[in-house]
């Protein structure tokens, strides 16, 4: 009986802070990656992966504060089949309790010839020498066949039993180009640990990347096929199209656990503020629709799946939002939605209508869907209270400069107010935007504190526009405002004025005089 990989724990390695980290857009000073390694261990996530100290001294700085700090988790670095790697791994990783060195050397035709320019017997010698020095160091080698998945079967066999006859505790196998398929990587799994000798006494690993949006489908299928490691990352981030998202492969293995039979160590209740962490960390956004952690992953709009929702909330979810961190659901009133939905709402803000009443307010918001993507609570109180007197603060002008060198930026932003007097106003900030904001919020008179901020461009080309979208947390409820501009400053601006004018239509008084700050 196969005993590692017949165990129903999987150890979740995270190697966010290493093959994440290492990808573009993500990098993280040591400090940053302290702050993200104390989260992951909190989510209790089974070995970190700190870095690569032999590529830089920031690398060598985190693993050693982490090592530090950390008691409970397993640390690990990553290591060429170098010597000089092997000793500085060993010395980074001196302070930690749980240490680990990840060794890896490519065994595909395309990187023995290409990158490597080896021959098959110089690899497994490669293999036998450096696992042999990494185990005088520490106990705890991981070896990894980097391109696995595109090796020859035969020789890929013999890697391993090298690796495992040289003292390896753990064999991974990446599917480093993210080319391979369920079937394959179920059948390569199952395979090795069925016939290399030794195979029984270690832990099989994957590290699936995720070229072809099969990275969380080939870690599955790797655990049916005998792994008991799965190295993924929070969100997703990795080299090009990332690895295995760690919040899609804890929750299918968690909400489809009558087939797997697969418990992991992972409190999944801490997955989207981990996920969020990262994003404040790195800057990196998560799409919307991303699975688990996006912002849309518990949102409905469409009538029909509200009106399910209203009645079962598993008409149209799979798993509590509340499981994976979300406060909860969110039934989002847009184009889409159907009168079940918006008298939820209103109810759930107060206003019991009657059936001629709520045909009315119903045609109105089907009427306010045509111009505006969302409709939210303070738009729906604002149909409530009838039709507002002013459109609110509308953009003229407006001029920004970055202030150059040594220079605070600056802007200056002519308005008309509500009731269709000009109003401008200059100021200065940390930067461009910082300066708009705060000239716009001279010019009304609100004072915005921002939930979130975000740009992107709208279409391609010469026709490609900006568009900001920006939210705020008003008395418990959150506005949000968008704006579209060829220009992403002005979009910016614009978006900033429109959660303004829901603001001040919300507070009944689009007038200067009363200050609101959200
Ligand atoms: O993708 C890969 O092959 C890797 C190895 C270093 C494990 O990241
Ligand atoms: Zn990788």
């Amino acid at each position: 009986m196969n005993t590692a990989s017949s165990s129903n724990r999987i150890l979740i390695f995270d190697t966010t802070l290493r093959d994440g980290e290492q990808s573009p857009g993500c990098s993280m000073s040591p400090q940053q990656k302290l702050v993200m390694a104390r989260a992951l261990a909190e989510l209790g996530v089974d070995m970190i992966e700190t870095g690569f100290p032999a590529s830089s001294q920031s690398d060598r700085e985190a693993t050693a504060m982490i090592a530090s700090e950390l008691r409970n988790t397993g640390l690990c670095v990553l290591s060429r089949c170098l010597p000089g790697d092997i000793e500085t791994s060993a010395r980074a990783l001196e302070n930690a309790v749980k240490p680990r060195i990840h060794l890896f050397l490519s065994t595909s035709p395309l990187h023995r010839e290409h990158k490597l320019r080896m021959s098959k017997e110089q690899i497994l010698e490669s293999i036998n020498k450096h696992v042999t020095l990494a185990r005088r160091y520490i106990n705890d080698i991981e070896f990894s066949t980097e391109d696995a998945t595109r090796t020859e079967d035969d020789f890929l066999a013999e890697a391993v039993m090298v690796a495992i006859a040289a003292g390896a505790t753990t064999i991974n196998l990446p599917d480093t180009l993210g080319y391979t398929t369920p079937n394959e990587m179920r059948n390569l799994f199952e395979r090795l640990i069925a016939t290399v000798p030794g195979a029984r006494n270690v832990v099989f690993s994957a590290h699936c990347h995720n070229d072809l949006g099969l990275a969380a489908a080939n870690s599955l299928a790797a655990i049916e096929g005998g792994a008991r490691q799965i190295e993924c990352t929070i969100n997703g981030i990795g080299e090009r199209a990332g690895n295995c998202a760690l919040e899609e492969l804890v929750m299918a293995l968690k909400v489809r656990h009558p087939y797997y039979e697969i418990d992991t160590g992972i409190n999944s209740q801490r997955l989207v503020q981990t996920s969020q962490l990262l994003t404040r960390l790195t800057g990196m956004m998560v799409q919307r629709n991303k699975a688990i952690v996006g912002a849309n992953a518990f949102a409905h709009e469409s009538g029909i799946h509200q009106h399910g929702m209203l009645r079962n909330r598993n008409t149209y979810e799979i798993m509590n939002p509340e499981d994976v961190g979300w406060a909860a659901s969110q039934m989002v009133l847009g184009r889409h939605s159907g009168r079940a939905a918006v008298e939820h709402r209103l109810r759930a803000l107060g206003y019991l209508l009657g059936e001629e009443e709520l045909n009315l307010v119903f045609t109105q918001f089907k009427d306010l869907c045509e111009t505006q993507r969302v409709v939210n609570d303070s738009d729906l109180q604002a149909l409530m209270q009838g039709p507002s007197e002013s459109e609110g603060y509308r953009l003229a002008s407006m001029f920004v400069g970055d202030g150059g060198q040594n220079q605070r930026a600056s802007a200056r932003v002519e308005l008309s107010d509500p009731e269709g007097q000009h109003v401008s106003e200059t100021a200065e900030g940390d930067g461009p935007v910082d300066a708009l904001f705060s000239a716009l919020s001279a010019a009304t008179g609100v004072e915005l504190v921002l939930d979130s901020y975000q740009v992107h461009s709208v279409g391609v080309g010469a026709d490609a526009r900006g568009e900001a979208n920006l939210s705020v947390r008003y008395q418990g409820v959150e506005y949000e405002g968008s704006g579209v501009s060829q220009d992403i400053i002005e979009a910016s601006a614009l978006a900033w004025l429109d959660v303004a004018n829901r603001l001040l239509r919300q507070r009944g008084n689009a007038g200067k005089a009363a200050a609101v700050t959200a």
